[in-house]
């Protein structure tokens, strides 16, 4: 289930995998860690954020509108866009949604990752077998659903935290609609999946500052899909929970694991993958590894089939990659165990040129990622899976690192192997070169706070756009 994302179709509810994501939710955190945190002082941070130029990104034209280049840009304060103040929610909506039970060792409960490690996962040491020293190091057993912990763990040790409401340009909202959600997403007792959300929106709708503004210059992150959250839009109204219809979310900003492409207030940021570097020079070992790995494969398949599904894509690929063994890495995690051991899908994506995303249960997944931290090219079948998702963080050309046949030509009998056969060696590497710049901008990397510093990642992109969002916003008014 790492590798794929999860439906809203309610014909799915019932599948192992439901019930596998289900179980994976509950897991924990020691409260202390907030109370450790926040004496934390501001000034130690602020000597970590010594700004040097960003890597990789000479042309700002390639990337999205909301990247600020270091190159280009020397701030003459370390923060152009303002303060943020996070709110101190009562523990049942973040903390005590972390339950204490998780262990490693079991297959069921494997996913530690949102518990351990403020969310990003204890080490990945089973890379050790794949891997050198100094760059196993980077990995983590991180959970696909952890964005929440994450996220709310760099803003409050960021620089641009303010501890006084009145000075703060933007407001962020630390509440775990993820986890409060997908407790009780496979149970048929939809108010439960709406308890949280409004008991949450009745508190903060009584602060001083939502007052000010209902809501507009409030921002969270939300680690699910956005289909999660949208009951009464889903085709059944059977599906998810009601938070993103309601009304007084209608101005909050959320940055999601997938957004809904027609609300602006959804923003799509990248799913959390297991690659953390804690410096740019992990950074950049990890960049020069993948650019000279020897990919002997031309393409690889990691997934599983949904054999519910009727005329199951994924189910197709497999097949084909079956088929196509000589060019083509299969890895069937209905067979291996990906979900507990990423060096067998690690190790495929290394040795291979290009990787095969079909859409997920929903458009999007995981494995878009994880392919490309490993430097493979993505391969896409729908446009939707990533060309009108991410644009902050991906590149705009989506030739530039990817290629798109689509499932159609497919499923008409196109092969896949002779298209992708028909790139040249210096086409691939200008593209792998893509992929392997962009991949700062797609990870979170391991800090002791906001930002690592010396390069912007997928975190300080999105907090960067949200502030200078907000803050334009609040100086046109
Ligand atoms: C930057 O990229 C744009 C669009 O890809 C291109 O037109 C422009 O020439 C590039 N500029 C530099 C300085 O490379
Ligand atoms: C934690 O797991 C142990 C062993 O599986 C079990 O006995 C215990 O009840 C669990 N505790 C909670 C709070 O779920
Ligand atoms: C679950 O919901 C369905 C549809 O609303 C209903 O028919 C069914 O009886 C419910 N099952 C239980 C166990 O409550
Ligand atoms: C907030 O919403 C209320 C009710 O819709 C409205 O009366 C009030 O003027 C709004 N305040 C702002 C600052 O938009
Ligand atoms: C959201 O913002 C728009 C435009 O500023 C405003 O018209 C609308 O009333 C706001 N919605 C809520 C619920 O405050
Ligand atoms: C790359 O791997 C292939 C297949 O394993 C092998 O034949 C080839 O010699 C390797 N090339 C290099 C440069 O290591
Ligand atoms: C498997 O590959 C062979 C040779 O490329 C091809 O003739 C055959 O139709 C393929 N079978 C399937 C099921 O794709
Ligand atoms: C696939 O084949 C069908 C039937 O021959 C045709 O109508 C359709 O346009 C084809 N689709 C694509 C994308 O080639």
């Amino acid at each position: 289930m790492v590798f794929s994302s999860h439906s809203h179709s309610p014909k799915t509810q019932y599948s192992l995998n439901k019930i596998l994501n289900l179980i994976q939710t509950h897991i924990s955190l020691h409260p202390y860690f907030y109370l450790f945190v926040s004496f934390l002082s501001i000034q130690a941070l602020v000597i970590l954020f010594a700004r040097n130029p960003l890597l990789c990104f000479s042309n700002r034209s390639t990337a999205g509108k909301h990247h600020h280049d270091a190159v280009s840009v020397v701030p003459t304060d370390d923060c152009p866009y303002g303060r943020v103040y996070s709110y101190d929610l009562p523990p049942m909506f973040n903390i005590d949604l972390l339950l204490s039970n998780c262990t490693d060792l079991n297959l069921w409960n494997w996913q530690c990752g949102i518990v351990t490690n403020h969310g990003y996962g204890g080490g990945a040491t089973e890379l050790r077998s794949i891997l050198p020293e100094n760059l196993y190091r980077s990995w983590y057993r991180t959970n696909q659903f952890t964005l929440e912990v994450i996220f709310h763990y760099r803003i409050l040790n960021h620089k641009c935290r303010t501890m006084e409401p009145e000075s703060a340009t933007a407001f962020y909202i630390p509440f775990y609609a993820g986890l409060a959600v997908g407790k009780h997403l496979w149970m048929n007792d939809t108010s439960k999946r709406d308890w949280h959300c409004k008991m949450m929106l009745k508190w903060v709708k009584k602060q001083e500052y939502w007052k000010k503004s209902n809501g507009s210059d409030h921002f969270m992150s939300i680690g699910r899909i956005t289909w999660d959250f949208r009951r009464l839009t889903d085709p059944g109204k059977i599906w998810g929970s009601t938070f993103l219809n309601m009304k007084s979310m209608q101005n909050v900003t959320r940055f999601i694991i997938e957004k809904a492409p027609g609300d602006a207030h959804d923003v799509s940021v990248p799913y959390p993958t297991g690659f953390h570097p804690k410096s740019k020079d992990n950074l950049i070992d990890w960049q020069n590894f993948v650019r000279r790995f020897n990919r002997s494969s031309l393409f690889t398949f990691i997934g599983a089939t949904r054999n519910w599904v009727n005329n199951d894509f994924r189910g197709l690929l497999l097949n084909y990659c079956y088929n196509e063994s000589d060019s083509c890495r299969v890895v069937d995690c209905s067979v291996s165990q990906c979900s507990i051991d990423s060096s067998v899908t690690l190790k495929a994506l290394l040795g291979s040129e290009f990787c095969l995303q079909p859409r997920g249960d929903s458009f999007t997944r995981k494995s878009i990622f994880d392919c490309m931290v490993a430097g493979s090219i993505p391969v896409f079948f729908w446009k939707r899976t990533a060309y009108d998702q991410y644009e902050w963080f991906l590149p705009i050309e989506p030739q530039s690192y990817s290629i798109f046949i689509d499932h159609e030509e497919v499923r008409n009998g196109t092969s896949i192997k002779e298209v992708l056969m028909r790139y040249k060696k210096e086409e691939i590497r200008k593209m792998r070169e893509k992929v392997i710049e962009t991949i700062p901008r797609i990870i979170y990397a391991k800090t002791n706070g906001g930002g690592v510093g010396d390069f912007k990642d997928a975190f300080d992109i999105a907090f960067e756009g949200v502030m200078e969002k907000i803050k334009e916003d609040k100086e046109w008014v």
